[in-house]
């Protein structure tokens, strides 16, 4: 067989670090908090049966051709209801549909980026996106969250040390709701400030909210999207939490002159999105099934968020922190200055334990006091054991 020569892209990718994580996950025994996935229970899988005979039947002129690169229309009719709900008011025709959030990101900075642009991005940030982006020959500049999520001061200075320095950063990428992996969401002002600090220095924010919906306390979740007045915001939105990340299906609110190129570029890449999956979660809508579908969703997930509240109370030590998640499924949590993190990660795996330590969520990968606890997946009692055997570890660390 010939070689086969990566792409500086592919070459680059630490994949393997993390699928040690993910194997050391599966191993008999261990209690895995570490990736962000569904509890079994929690998918449609009858309804969803039931969907797909119909469509199959009464609908092949929909499902079988090639579709409409920009999705098909009853879906896109379902995320104007979906957007209603997060504060956004938009038509069908500036949506659309996309194989997941994580191929809207990549589609729209295809379109937007040149290698040596540059883009700025939260420090911690998404894995999957920082992940796709890293090798790809972007200028990418970290810009700190706190509780309130991005840190609009820093971002400001950012922006303005890099107009004197005639860099003009085309995106900012950020998360409004329910961070990953901090767990934190933007606070009302800040929501307000960004389209401002966008327009004010010529560059688009990426607005990703793919955990949008899945709230458990009484917070304000509007999208940054809504107090956008001159089409800043590209607003990326899922179904993968909310329904089912298998089916792939997301999408994209974008500018008017932005739908023209999409229809253009996407045949290019993968010629559309399934069709059939974007039918099966308009059918989801029917009736309002889908919402009283999610209200279940969020209790499944409520009770797993408290039970990891209450057991890093009661086992965690002094002088460790975490964040309280209102939505989504993660908790971020700030270990004393001195801990060696790979150390942690090693006693914990030994405990039969895992979890994502926090270098993996910043661009340097190097150590950071942090990790990211995910508790979309176990049951309550595994949660609770899981966090105790981290607890134990933390505490054997921090007498090292
Ligand atoms: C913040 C964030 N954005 C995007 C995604 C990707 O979602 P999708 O399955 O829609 O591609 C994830 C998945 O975990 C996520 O956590």
């Amino acid at each position: 067989m010939s070689s086969v020569y990566y792409s500086k892209w592919a070459s680059g990718l630490r994949k393997s670090d993390i699928s040690k994580i993910l194997k050391a996950s599966k191993e008999p025994g261990v209690l895995s908090l570490a990736p962000g996935v569904p509890y079994p229970d929690a998918y449609p899988t009858d309804k969803v049966a039931e969907i797909i005979e119909s469509i199959v039947k009464n609908e092949p002129e929909i499902i079988f051709p090639y579709g409409n690169p920009q999705g098909t229309l009853r879906c896109r009719e379902s995320i104007v209801y979906r957007m209603k709900k997060r504060g956004v008011n938009v038509t069908p025709d500036r949506i659309v549909t996309t194989s997941g959030s994580q191929n809207a990101t990549d589609m729209l900075l295809r379109m937007i980026m040149n290698p040596g642009d540059t883009m700025i991005i939260e420090a911690p940030t998404f894995l999957g996106v920082l992940d796709s982006i890293k090798n790809s020959g972007y200028n990418l500049v970290e810009v700190p969250i706190d509780n309130e999520g991005i840190r609009t001061d820093v971002l400001r200075d950012t922006l303005d040390r890099l107009k004197k320095d005639c860099i003009h950063p085309k995106i900012i990428y950020l998360m409004s709701n329910y961070h990953n992996p901090a767990g934190i969401m933007i606070s009302s002002e800040r929501r307000k400030e960004l389209p401002r600090i966008a327009q004010e220095f010529d560059c688009m924010i990426l607005e990703d909210d793919a955990y949008a919906e899945l709230r458990y306390d009484d917070v304000d979740q509007t999208a940054v999207k809504a107090y956008d007045t001159d089409d800043s915001v590209i607003y990326l939105g899922s179904f993968s939490k909310i329904v089912s990340p298998g089916l792939r299906v997301g999408w994209a609110i974008v500018p008017e002159e932005l739908v023209q190129t999409w229809n253009t570029c996407r045949p290019m890449f993968d010629v559309g999105s399934p069709a059939i999956n974007q039918e099966i979660i308009a059918e989801l809508h029917r009736n309002d099934w889908l919402d009283s579908y999610i209200e279940n969703l969020k209790k499944g997930y409520s009770i797993r968020r408290e039970a990891m509240m209450s057991a890093l109370d009661e086992f965690m030590p002094d002088g460790v922190s975490w964040t309280r998640a209102h939505g989504g499924f993660y908790i971020w949590v700030t270990t004393p200055d001195g801990i060696d993190l790979d150390s942690l990660f090693r006693t914990a795996v030994k405990k039969r334990v895992t979890y994502f330590t926090g270098n993996f969520f910043y661009l340097d990968h190097q150590h950071h006091n942090h990790f990211r606890l995910c508790f979309s997946r176990p049951d309550e009692d595994t949660i609770t054991e899981a966090v105790k055997r981290i607890a134990e570890a933390v505490k054997e660390e921090m007498v090292k």
